[in-house]
């Protein structure tokens, strides 16, 4: 890929111009100008008009909305359009529609309506493509490639016959032998032996629970299925234009796609956020941070946000004034390149008619959504110049592994309240306040860069994972992990003669039972001196454990555990891992993240009042951009390090302190 992309902050939106008639076209082009679009994804929804009958091509729309695009200076974003076959390849390939777990085929009528390892459909898919790369790949407006479109959005498990077949050819691979496949699952239970490979089925609609091997390699088998799409159309995309970049477009919190499995195959992440108007800024937050690292820190983009509503939650309120901006700025401030909506204009027919669009049903600059997108076109340009190229760097990680996701919401287990991605929020929730900056890594990465490290929730660990973060901290790190943690390999097999297993060496401590906390049970954190004083509630889940070197720094309040440790540290090396064995409050969890960030000499970017960001984005020369983002409707005041600095957004110089208007940003470069 061009190492030059993007060449200014993206811009833009999902634009569908085939819903609307060519005289729309150019008042299209009037309006981005006027909003700063300077990229559009288009052709993700074209299947039915660029093949209307089989291997039957027309390109000619398509043609005149890539030259329309050139003429007017927008880069496009082109889908490859495989998301949503034709209606009449579902009578054609009957075999290529998805299946439920209960035998259920599902119909066209929608979208997604194909099994990811349909041949029918990957070669209609790849026949396709070719003839896109073909045709546009010297195009002028073309700048990048988008596969498909949220990739196991709709269907993210199927269970038909294909699969079935594929999953005996992926378990082959994976185990070699039937004796390996039977060991790994712990087929010696419930009579469950494999004689014969063409026995094993995915995981259908069963009398009761399904083997918990079978489950965690379906999940693994599913992401690996629909990533094999994607790369299917890669492969074909980079051979004709190596130079253009690939993308395909993530969701938030998206347990069937494993990211970090998929992202060495993505030149740029990019990521579809459409919050709650009840989701706080800090989770709009975590889901950048997730994004970025996937790629180690290179700069990810929005391709997807709502300009106003969405239409598929049950009610589907409009953005506050001024939200919209701040989310556009702060994507940006966590490393974003590029900010664009789904979608430029408002439709007036189709499933999606109620979804917000930058321009709405009345079509006018004139409407006040316009005006804010405007608003923030006219600032990233702004800040284009100065912030692309930039990195962010930091010192803290959250651990985060999809493998583990699968494993630990796996029922029948000790409760069914076991959240892999609540307890993820928690933690960052608690790291956010120290507006540090935060990087989300695998169980394996390379630490040494962080200081302060926080696992939560690791109940399965893969090979390597443990070593991995005794090393971290023998060398002086920080560590925190919490509750069910070390319990299963990567098999899902328990690790006997004392939890937590390989964790327990790094932890100093054995725990001897677990114990879900019911909501009319209750028990507490007590903790008698030191920094983090108090009775904090505990909630979900309680531990009985012994200290095995590790010295207990809050006890469990009450019921048969009632004195015995609930909070931990173990020295270790030069660091201290810490355990937390239940589920704390946000005030614990903060307070006690602020204690080890301290410890671990991990100083806030700008000290900052509650609800104010401050992010950091460093340029190659040495050169800082602080943004520093108020969520809050009062004006807020934040003391600057010395120095002048130049204010980006209304070009002035600031120094000693600066003052951030509600529900606004400012922008220092340094
Ligand atoms: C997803 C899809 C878009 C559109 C939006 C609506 O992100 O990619 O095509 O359906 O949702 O929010
Ligand atoms: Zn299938």
């Amino acid at each position: 890929m061009s190492q030059t992309f993007p060449p200014a902050i993206l811009y833009g939106a999902d634009y569908n111009p085939e819903q609307w008639p060519e005289t729309v076209w150019q008042e299209d082009m009037r309006l981005m100008k006027l909003a700063g679009v300077n990229m559009v994804s288009i052709n993700i929804f074209s299947w039915a008009s660029l093949e209307p009958r089989p291997e039957e091509y027309h390109f000619a729309q398509l043609d005149r909305i890539m030259d329309l695009l050139a003429e007017h200076g927008i880069m496009a974003d082109l889908a490859t359009a495989t998301a949503s076959p034709p209606t009449w390849m579902s009578r054609v390939y009957p075999e290529m529609l998805p299946v439920t777990s209960s035998g259920v085929r599902l119909s066209h009528g929608s979208r997604q309506h194909y099994c990811p390892n349909s041949p029918d459909y990957r070669r209609k898919a790849a026949m396709l493509v070719e003839r896109l790369a073909e045709r546009y790949h010297a195009h002028p407006a073309l700048r990048m490639w988008h596969v498909n479109n949220e990739l196991g959005c709709h269907i993210s498990t199927c269970y038909c016959d294909t699969c079935a077949e594929a999953f005996r050819a992926w378990l082959q691979e994976r185990y070699q032998s039937l004796e390996e496949l039977n060991d790994s699952w712990g087929t010696a239970f419930w009579s469950q032996h494999y004689y014969a490979w063409e026995d094993i089925l995915p995981p259908r609609a069963t009398p009761t629970h399904h083997n918990p091997g079978q489950m965690l390699d379906y999940w693994r088998f599913m992401s690996d299925s629909l990533l094999s799409c994607y790369r299917q159309e890669a492969e074909i995309l980079r051979r004709v234009t190596p130079e253009v970049p690939v993308t395909t477009n993530f969701m938030v919190a998206h347990k069937p796609v494993d990211g970090f499995a998929w992202a060495p195959h993505l030149d740029i992440i990019s990521i579809d956020q459409y919050p709650h108007i009840t989701d706080p800024a800090w989770e709009w937050a975590l889901t950048h941070d997730v994004m970025r690292s996937l790629k180690g820190g290179r700069p990810h983009l929005v391709m997807e946000q709502s300009a106003s509503q969405v239409n598929w939650r049950p009610q589907n309120p409009h953005k506050r004034p001024d939200v919209l901006y701040l989310q556009s700025m702060q994507s940006v401030a966590h490393g974003a390149d590029g900010v664009l909506y789904f979608q430029w204009r408002q439709s007036k027919a189709g499933a999606e008619l109620f979804h917000g669009a930058m321009l709405s049903h009345e079509g006018s600059e004139h409407t006040r959504i316009f005006q804010q997108v405007a608003r923030v076109g006219a600032d990233l340009q702004r800040l284009s110049p100065v912030v692309v190229g930039s990195r962010i760097e930091n010192e803290v990680a959250l651990v985060m592994d999809w493998q583990n996701w699968w494993a630990v919401e796996y029922q029948p287990a000790p409760s069914d309240l076991m959240r892999y991605w609540e307890e993820l929020k928690a933690s960052y929730q608690a790291l956010y306040n120290l507006n540090a900056g935060v990087d989300v890594v695998q169980p394996d990465a390379d630490l040494s860069r962080y200081r302060l490290v926080v696992a939560p929730l690791l109940f399965l660990l893969r090979p390597g994972a443990a070593a991995n973060l005794e090393r971290f901290v023998a060398r002086g790190g920080i560590l925190l992990t919490t509750f069910f943690s070390g319990i299963v390999d990567e098999r899902y097999h328990v690790a006997l003669g004392g939890y937590p297993g390989q964790l327990r060496k790094l932890l100093g401590l054995r725990v001897e039972e677990f114990d879900p906390i019911l909501a009319e049970m209750s028990n507490q954190i007590v903790i008698e001196e030191g920094a983090l004083k108090g009775v904090y509630p505990s909630s979900l889940w309680g531990e009985y454990l012994h200290l095995e070197g590790a010295q207990a720094v809050g006890t469990f309040a009450s019921d048969y555990y009632a004195g015995r440790p609930a909070l931990t540290v173990n020295s270790y090396g030069a660091g201290q891992a810490w355990y937390l064995a239940t589920h704390a409050s946000a005030d614990l969890l903060t307070s006690l993240l602020r204690h080890m960030a301290e410890q671990a000499h991990v100083e806030p970017i700008l000290a900052a009042p509650s609800g104010i960001e401050v992010t950091r984005r460093r340029q190659p020369d040495g050169s800082q951009i602080y943004f520093v983002l108020n969520h809050t409707i009062e004006s807020a005041r934040l003391s600057l390090p010395t120095g002048t600095f130049r204010s980006l957004l209304d070009e002035r110089e600031v120094s000693g302190e600066v003052e951030v208007a509600p529900r606004a940003c400012v922008v220092l470069l340094a």
